[in-house]
């Protein structure tokens, strides 16, 4: 055992946009109904930004939140990143335009673009910023308006998303080496670049010029993710040397109930230690994690000291775990 320096979240914070879309609003727009939703995938109803609302406005609100609960102002800032698959602009980042927002100072500011798996690289990058000193106070943002690339012709995945934000604020905490330690104890992250095109957008950039539409194979997304998302949690668990029992509160994305349950079980982590807000905020994408966290927080489930496991899965395909004392 010796003296580490460890990355710890001080404060979470969280923002959704005023408008409810229900089941059975998408029911007036596509051929599904409230019950196969719900059976489905656990979802009730999503919120959709306003049309003036852009990803760096969802993020500001979280961000402001954020920053209120762990003490902090704009102005501590010295790094900013945020996890999005939707940017206001193709750039700059969507966190420079959030430390312009905030009012924050000169610092170091990008985003991540790992679709659903976007928080938990974003966290672990600024992993390497905080614990090896490069940085003193850091926001790290996830951030979506899924709404703006769905098909809204498209049944299989239009019912599936939200829009939404979650922040957290990041600042060193001086740890023993062991696992008792406050702050960030171990992450895995992967891509199987292999597997891109069972979820993608079909646009872009540098191909078509144009931002286009989420694709899904949903079946095929879904057999992977129970698999792939549980063997990332046990590496991450092995790497910190903790024992899933010892978890107090399991924060998944929030994909699709029958997905948290499947990991749940095939780990037997209880049902009762899983944050789902999935029947509410339905997929936020990058901001599903930090969105739930701050729910779960804020309600009093999740306190100081406690254990906290995330994981996500989504487009690349990428997923990952990452283990973090309160
Ligand atoms: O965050 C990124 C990661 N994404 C995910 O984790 C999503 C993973 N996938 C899923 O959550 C599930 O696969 C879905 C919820 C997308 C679909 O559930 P499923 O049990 O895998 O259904 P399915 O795709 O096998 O489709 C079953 C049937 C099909 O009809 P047929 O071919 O059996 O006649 C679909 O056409 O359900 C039909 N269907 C719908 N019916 C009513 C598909 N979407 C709908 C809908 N309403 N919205």
């Amino acid at each position: 055992m010796s003296a580490v320096l460890r990355t710890a979240v001080t404060g979470v914070g969280s923002y959704l946009p005023d408008q409810v879309l229900t089941n059975q609003d998408l029911a007036k727009i596509v051929d599904t109904s409230d019950e196969w939703i719900f059976e489905r995938t656990g979802i009730h109803e999503r919120r959709q930004a306003a049309p003036d609302q852009a990803v760096s406005d969802l993020a500001v609100e979280a961000a402001r939140k954020a920053l209120a609960a762990a003490g902090r102002t704009a102005e501590d800032l010295d790094l900013i990143i945020v996890a999005t698959t939707t940017p206001d602009l193709t750039f700059p980042a969507t966190a420079a335009i959030v430390q312009r927002k905030l009012g924050a100072p000169m610092g170091i500011a990008f985003d991540v673009q790992a679709v659903c798996s976007g928080f938990v690289y974003a966290l672990s990058i600024a992993d390497g910023f905080i614990a090896r000193g490069n940085a003193k106070c850091g926001l790290i943002i996830g951030a979506e308006t899924m709404t703006r690339i769905l098909d809204w012709t498209d049944r299989s995945t239009c019912v599936l998303f939200g829009d939404g934000a979650g922040a957290v604020v990041v600042e060193p905490a001086m740890g023993q080496g062991t696992t008792a330690d406050r702050g960030i104890l171990s992450f895995v992250l992967r891509c199987e670049g292999e597997k891109q095109d069972l979820l993608y957008v079909d646009g872009g950039v540098s191909t078509t010029g144009q931002i286009g539409k989420l694709r899904m194979q949903g079946h095929q997304v879904f057999r992977h993710a129970v698999i792939n998302i549980a063997e990332a949690i046990e590496a991450a668990a092995d790497k910190a040397g903790v024992d899933l029992s010892e978890v107090d509160w399991f924060v998944p994305h929030q994909a699709n109930q029958r997905i948290l349950k499947g990991v749940a079980d095939r780990l037997g982590i209880d049902e009762a230690r899983v944050v789902s807000t999935v029947a509410k905020h339905a997929n936020t994408s990058a901001a599903s994690i930090p969105l739930a966290m701050d729910v779960a927080i804020r309600d009093g489930r999740i306190k100081p000291g406690q254990l906290v496991l995330l994981e996500a899965m989504g487009g690349g395909l990428t997923w990952g775990a990452c283990l973090l004392r309160l």
